[in-house]
This record gives structure tokens, C-alpha cells and sequence, in this order.
């Protein structure tokens, strides 16, 4: 059955190929790609690397090429001279040491001097390539749980991770699900049914998770057959440049908003693959505020979309076939890769390239110029970023800076520090989201993140309007 579904997409493939053959717009028929199928599998990124040296070489060198590996005094970002915190709350202080070359985290309370209490766990993974931060996981029989320390590399600092302040130290009992391990790495092998029980997990996000499973593309490679990717799409893997904009903003959006995911009806966090579309598989809902100005640290594709850089230009391609028919066409419009290269960090990218992107667009002739002050403009050297795009802390993780991603006009203290309200909460990958779904999102924020009775009301109010509608 599987080799029978293959030789159809592969057939479907080819004649899709011949007919392009006789338009005068390049091969555009967007068909299945072959990494969708059940009989293709993952090959790995020692395989890709094989062939695709150079991108290797710089794409582990990239936060995401980075994001998970064993704990080693290599990965680690942290500086142990000043490495003790104290939990008020709970009376705890918590130390981390290594111990030869394992890393270890001790849990301890003081009585008049002595200590009574001793706990010393040893840290397996840990997760942040530490442009941010690392965090630290302890694994018991495969049940992986977060340690209560996390190093914040841009102050210098151990503090509790995000989620521990205030009296909600949990200590070693964050349970570490697949949730936020498929966003933080690539595909695990879990044990289905448990909460956070891993059989093997992988280190790092791998080419596929942004190319799709790659075995068909390395065995057509491998047996010379070859195609002219300047001119048409290979159809044996992803190149995420050459979906539409929806499909393509969907992989990065895939991790790039942490807000309240909701599975549709019998998917898994497993399901989705570059190629697809993410409404088929989950939704994403987030809390819209009435000031709109502080945001979570993993929310740029929330941001992004408020811009009308991107709204307009993605618009634009959307309802013009011949733009929406190209080879790339992301091209026209301003996406994420649009500014980054996945492959290269935003570290080594250099400031010129982002602000040489928004030039493209805002210059003589073409969309609307700055309007600031000249002498304003030449007092930041016409760093567009540095006014447009300005670095702020996260409302979620303390200690760290992030890029603001909704690009518009610089908005002043005051309006920056207006106080908010909640007003609603919105699907971000997905404007037509039926009203079950949206009931459904109520009950979860209900249970994740305390909204409290607010939610419930709402959530009952979606779900009877479907009700009523049968
Ligand atoms: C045996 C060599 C080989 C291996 C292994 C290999 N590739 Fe390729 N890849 C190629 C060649 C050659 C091309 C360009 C020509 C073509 O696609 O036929 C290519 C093209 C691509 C493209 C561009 C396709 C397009 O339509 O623009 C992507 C993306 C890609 N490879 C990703 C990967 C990933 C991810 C892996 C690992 C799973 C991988 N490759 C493994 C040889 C290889
Ligand atoms: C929806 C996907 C998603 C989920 C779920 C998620 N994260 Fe993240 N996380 C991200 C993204 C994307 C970033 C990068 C944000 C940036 O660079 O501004 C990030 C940043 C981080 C960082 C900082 C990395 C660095 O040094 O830049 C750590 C550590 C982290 N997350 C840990 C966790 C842990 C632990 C969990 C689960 C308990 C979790 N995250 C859940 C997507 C996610
Ligand atoms: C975070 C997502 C992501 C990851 C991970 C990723 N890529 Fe890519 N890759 C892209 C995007 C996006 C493009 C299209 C870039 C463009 O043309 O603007 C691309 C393009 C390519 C191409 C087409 C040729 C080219 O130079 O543009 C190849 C080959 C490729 N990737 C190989 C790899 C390999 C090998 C790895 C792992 C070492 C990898 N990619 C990891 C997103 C990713
Ligand atoms: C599997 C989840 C995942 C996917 C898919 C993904 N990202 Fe990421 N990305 C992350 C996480 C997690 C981080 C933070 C990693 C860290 O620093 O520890 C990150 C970091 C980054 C960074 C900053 C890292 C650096 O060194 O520059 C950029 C830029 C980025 N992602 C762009 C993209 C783009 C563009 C896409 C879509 C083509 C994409 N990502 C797809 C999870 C993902
Ligand atoms: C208009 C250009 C532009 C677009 C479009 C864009 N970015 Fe960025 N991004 C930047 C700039 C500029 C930085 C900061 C670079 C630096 O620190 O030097 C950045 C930084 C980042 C970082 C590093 C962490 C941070 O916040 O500083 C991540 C992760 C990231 N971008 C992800 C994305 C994703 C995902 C998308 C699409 C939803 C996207 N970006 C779209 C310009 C852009
Ligand atoms: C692909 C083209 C494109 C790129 C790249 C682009 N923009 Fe835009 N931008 C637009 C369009 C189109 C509009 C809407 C113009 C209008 O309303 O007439 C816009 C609007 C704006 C506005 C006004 C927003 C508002 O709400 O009034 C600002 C400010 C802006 N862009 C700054 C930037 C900066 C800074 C960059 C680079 C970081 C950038 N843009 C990159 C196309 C682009
Ligand atoms: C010193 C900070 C600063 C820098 C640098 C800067 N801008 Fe602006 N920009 C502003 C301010 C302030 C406004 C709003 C001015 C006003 O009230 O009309 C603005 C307005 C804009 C607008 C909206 C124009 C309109 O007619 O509504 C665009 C587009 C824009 N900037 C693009 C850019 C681009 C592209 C660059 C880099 C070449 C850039 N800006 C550099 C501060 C800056």
C-alpha cells in the first residue's frame, strides 16, 4: 500500500513536471510534496550533511542548531564563580557545581548553620543555546523534568526559570512534555501515554524539521537523479522558499508563538511537517490586550502580523495569481525569510542586511519613505531597526531582551506603559477558526493559565452557540 502511494505521488509529480513543461510560467503546480507521504522517513542531519556541507557548518553554529544537547562544560554558557540562589518562599537554596564533568545542581536549607537538608540531582540536557538563557533538565528512567536553575546569559545571572518566582518553585517536579520539547528540538521518540517519558531524544532542531523527512530526496540524490532547482521545485523535500507564503510562515510559525496550543481532533504535536498547513493540525490562540505594546519572548510571528509591512505585501501576492505563481513567492513580500537566513544567526548576520530589507521597500519611487527629523534620522546612523524594531524585555521570561517584531511607528513612553486590558483572545495561525475550536481554546486557558471564571463563561458561550447550530 505505502510503495503504491509513492508511485502515485511520484507519477502525479512527473506529469505535473511535463505539463509544466508546456506553460510559459515556470513549473508551479504546487502538487504534494513526497516528504508528506507515510513511507518517507527521517533521514538525519549527518545525511544532509554529506552533501550540504557549507549550510551545515553554519546552520549548527545558529541558535536553533543549538537549542538541545547533553549537558557538558562545552554547551554550557553559564559562569559558576557566583552560582547560588535562595528560595524566601520555600526556604531553599539551590547551588550549581560540576562535579568532574557532570553537571550538578544541590538543593539545601540552613538551620542556625547547619544544614539540614541536602538534595544533589545531576543535570542531563540543557535546552537555549544560551543567546538568551539555559535551562536545565533532569532525566529519571527516561521521565524528563526541569531543574529549578536557569543561567541568564545577556545579565550573567542564575535565577529561578520563568514559572519558579514568587513561592511557585516547583523544585525537580516540571514535568517537560512534548509539547515544549518539539518546539525546542527535533521529533523525540516518546512514550505514548505518559506526560513527559522519552525513549531517546534528539540534540538540537535538525534540517527536517523546517525540510520535511528527507529519506526519498537523499536515495533520488544519491542515484544521480537530479533537477534543476533554479527553474522548478524538487518535489522529493521541502524548500520552504518556494511554498506559498501561507505554507511557508506556517513552519516558523509552527515554534514561533508560544501561546495556547489546541490539537485538532486526533493530532499530535508529531503531526505537522513543513508542506502542510498548521490549522490542519493545531491552533494557537493568544490574549489580545487593548495596548498592545509588551509581548512574550517567543511571539514573533504574533508581532510580525500586526505590521503593515507584512499585512499589505502578503495581501498583495495573495490576490494576484502571477505573484502567488512564482517560483519564490516570498520574494514580493516580508516574511521571515524574508530578513533571515535560517541557516546564518542573526549573531554573524549584521545590521546592514536587516536595514537593507526595509530600503528594498521604503525607498524614492517605491512604498512611503521615513518621515522622521533628517538630524533624528542621522543622530542613530538611519538604523532603521534601532527606532522600528527596538529591543525590549519579555512579560514571560525575566532577565532577557528581545526584538520587537511590529514594525510601525516608534510609539512614546506613555503609550508603551499604558495600562492593559484583556479584551479577547485571537487565533493566530488561523482566521477562521470555527466556534468549537474557540470554545475549546476557553477551556484550556481555563486550565493553563488561570483566566479564572472569565473564560469559562466564554468558553460556554461558544461551545452552546455550536450546540444550538446542530
Ligand atoms: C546525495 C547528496 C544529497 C543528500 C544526502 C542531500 N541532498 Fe539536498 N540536494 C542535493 C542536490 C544535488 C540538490 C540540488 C539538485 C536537485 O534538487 O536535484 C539538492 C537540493 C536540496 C534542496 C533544494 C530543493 C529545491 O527545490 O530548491 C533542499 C531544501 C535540500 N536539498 C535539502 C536537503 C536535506 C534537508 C537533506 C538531508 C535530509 C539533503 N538535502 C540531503 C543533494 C543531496
Ligand atoms: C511554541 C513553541 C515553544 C514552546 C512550547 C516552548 N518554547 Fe521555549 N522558546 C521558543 C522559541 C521560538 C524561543 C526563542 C525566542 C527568541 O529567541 O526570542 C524560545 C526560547 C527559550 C529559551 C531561551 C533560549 C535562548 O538562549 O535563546 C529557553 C531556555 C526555553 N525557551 C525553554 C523552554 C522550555 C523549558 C519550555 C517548556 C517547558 C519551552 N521553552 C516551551 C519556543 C517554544
Ligand atoms: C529553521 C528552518 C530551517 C532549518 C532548520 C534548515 N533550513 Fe534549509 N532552508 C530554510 C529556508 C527558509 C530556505 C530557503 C531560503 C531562501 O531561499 O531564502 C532553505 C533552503 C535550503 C536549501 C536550498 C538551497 C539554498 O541554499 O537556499 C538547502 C540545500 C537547505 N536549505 C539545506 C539545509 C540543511 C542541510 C539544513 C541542516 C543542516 C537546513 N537546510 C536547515 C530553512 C531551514
Ligand atoms: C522546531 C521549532 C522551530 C522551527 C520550525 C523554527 N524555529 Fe526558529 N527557533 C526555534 C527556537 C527554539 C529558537 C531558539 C533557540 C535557542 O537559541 O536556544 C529559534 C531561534 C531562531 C532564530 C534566532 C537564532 C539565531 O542564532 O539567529 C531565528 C532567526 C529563527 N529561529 C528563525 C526561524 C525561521 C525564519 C523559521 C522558519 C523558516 C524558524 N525559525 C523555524 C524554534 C524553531
Ligand atoms: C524586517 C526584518 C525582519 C523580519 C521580517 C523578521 N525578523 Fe526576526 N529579527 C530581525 C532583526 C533586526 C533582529 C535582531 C537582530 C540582532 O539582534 O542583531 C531579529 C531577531 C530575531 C530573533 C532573535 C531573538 C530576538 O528577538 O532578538 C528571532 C528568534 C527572530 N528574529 C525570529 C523571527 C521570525 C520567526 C520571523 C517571522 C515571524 C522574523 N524573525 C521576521 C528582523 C526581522
Ligand atoms: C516587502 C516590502 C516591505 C519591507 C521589506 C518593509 N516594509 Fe515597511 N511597509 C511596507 C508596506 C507596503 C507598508 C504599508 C504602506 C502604506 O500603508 O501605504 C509598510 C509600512 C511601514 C510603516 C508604517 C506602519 C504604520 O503602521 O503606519 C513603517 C514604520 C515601516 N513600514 C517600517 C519598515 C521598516 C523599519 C522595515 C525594515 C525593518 C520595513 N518597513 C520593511 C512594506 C515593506
Ligand atoms: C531615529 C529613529 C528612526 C530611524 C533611524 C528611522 N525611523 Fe522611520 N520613523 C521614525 C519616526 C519617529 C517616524 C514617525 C514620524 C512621524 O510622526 O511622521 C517614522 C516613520 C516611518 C515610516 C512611516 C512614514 C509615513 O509616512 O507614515 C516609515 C515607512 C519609516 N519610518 C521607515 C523607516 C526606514 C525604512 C528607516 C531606515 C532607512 C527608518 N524609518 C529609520 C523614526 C525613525
Amino acid at each position: 500500500m505505502k510503495k503504491l502511494l509513492t508511485y502515485t505521488v511520484v507519477v502525479t509529480v512527473v506529469i505535473a513536471n511535463l505539463f509544466c513543461n508546456y506553460t510559459t510560467t515556470p513549473a508551479l503546480e504546487r502538487t504534494e510534496f513526497v516528504s508528506l507521504t507515510d513511507s518517507i522517513h527521517y533521514a538525519g542531519m549527518n545525511s544532509c550533511k554529506e552533501c550540504h556541507q557549507s549550510i551545515y557548518d553554519s546552520y549548527i553554529q545558529t541558535g536553533m542548531g543549538k537549542s538541545f544537547e547533553k549537558a557538558s562544560k562545552k554547551k554550557s554558557s553559564a559562569d559558576f564563580s557566583n552560582s547560588k540562589i535562595y528560595d524566601k518562599f520555600k526556604d531553599l537554596y539551590y547551588q550549581s557545581f560540576w562535579n568532574g564533568d557532570s553537571l550538578q545542581f544541590m538543593e539545601y536549607r540552613l538551620y542556625k548553620g547547619d544544614t539540614i537538608h541536602k538534595r544533589i540531582e545531576t543535570v542531563h540536557y540543557i535546552v537555549g543555546s544560551g543567546q538568551h538563557t539555559n535551562s536545565h533538565m533532569v532525566v529519571t528512567n527516561g521521565y524528563f523534568n526541569q531543574a529549578p536553575m536557569t543561567f541568564y546569559t545577556q545579565k550573567k545571572k542564575w535565577d529561578f526559570p520563568p514559572g519558579f518566582e514568587d513561592g511557585h518553585n516547583t523544585r525537580f517536579n516540571r514535568l517537560i512534555g512534548l509539547e515544549c520539547m518539539t518546539c525546542h528540538n527535533s521529533y523525540p521518540e516518546f512514550v505514548e501515554g505518559s506526560v513527559n517519558k522519552f525513549e531517546s531524544v534528539p540534540e538540537g532542531i535538525s534540517c527536517e524539521r523546517c525540510h520535511g523527512p528527507g529519506s526519498a530526496h537523499v536515495a533520488e540524490k544519491q542515484a544521480g537523479k537530479l533537477v534543476d532547482i533554479s527553474q522548478k521545485i524538487d518535489f522529493s523535500i521541502v524548500n520552504p522558499a518556494k511554498l506559498s507564503i501561507e505554507k511557508q510562515f506556517d513552519i516558523c510559525q509552527r515554534c514561533h508563538v508560544q501561546g495556547n496550543a489546541v490539537l485538532r481532533k486526533r493530532k499530535s504535536f508529531y503531526d505537522f511537517l513543513p508542506g502542510m498547513k498548521l490549522s490542519d493540525v493545531m491552533n494557537v490562540f493568544m490574549p489580545v490586550y487593548s495596548n498592545s505594546s509588551e509581548h512574550i519572548m517567543a511571539s514573533h510571528a504574533e508581532r510580525l502580523k500586526l505590521s503593515q509591512c507584512y499585512l499589505q505585501t502578503t495581501q498583495k501576492i495573495s490576490a494576484d495569481k502571477n505573484l502567488s505563481n512564482q517560483l519564490r513567492p516570498y520574494k514580493n513580500a516580508l516574511t521571515c525569510v524574508t530578513c533571515h537566513n535560517p541557516h546564518i544567526s542573526v549573531k554573524s548576520t549584521g545590521i546592514d542586511h536587516f536595514n537593507n530589507t526595509c530600503k528594498n521597500c521604503h525607498s524614492e519611487g517605491k512604498s512611503m519613505k521615513c518621515s522622521a527629523d533628517k538630524k533624528l534620522l542621522e543622530s542613530k546612523q538611519n538604523n532603521c531597526v534601532s527606532c522600528h524594531m527596538p529591543k525590549s524585555g519579555a512579560t514571560d521570561i525575566p532577565h532577557v531582551s528581545v526584538t520587537e517584531h511590529f514594525i510601525r511607528k516608534p510609539i512614546s513612553e506613555k503609550e508603551f506603559s499604558a495600562i492593559k486590558n484583556f479584551v479577547t483572545i485571537s487565533c493566530i495561525n488561523n482566521p477562521n477558526v470555527e466556534q468549537l475550536e474557540r470554545g475549546r481554546a476557553y477551556i484550556s486557558y481555563c486550565e493553563k493559565f488561570e483566566l479564572g471564571k472569565m473564560a469559562l463563561d466564554s468558553a460556554k458561550k461558544y461551545l452552546m452557540t455550536k450546540h444550538q447550530m446542530k
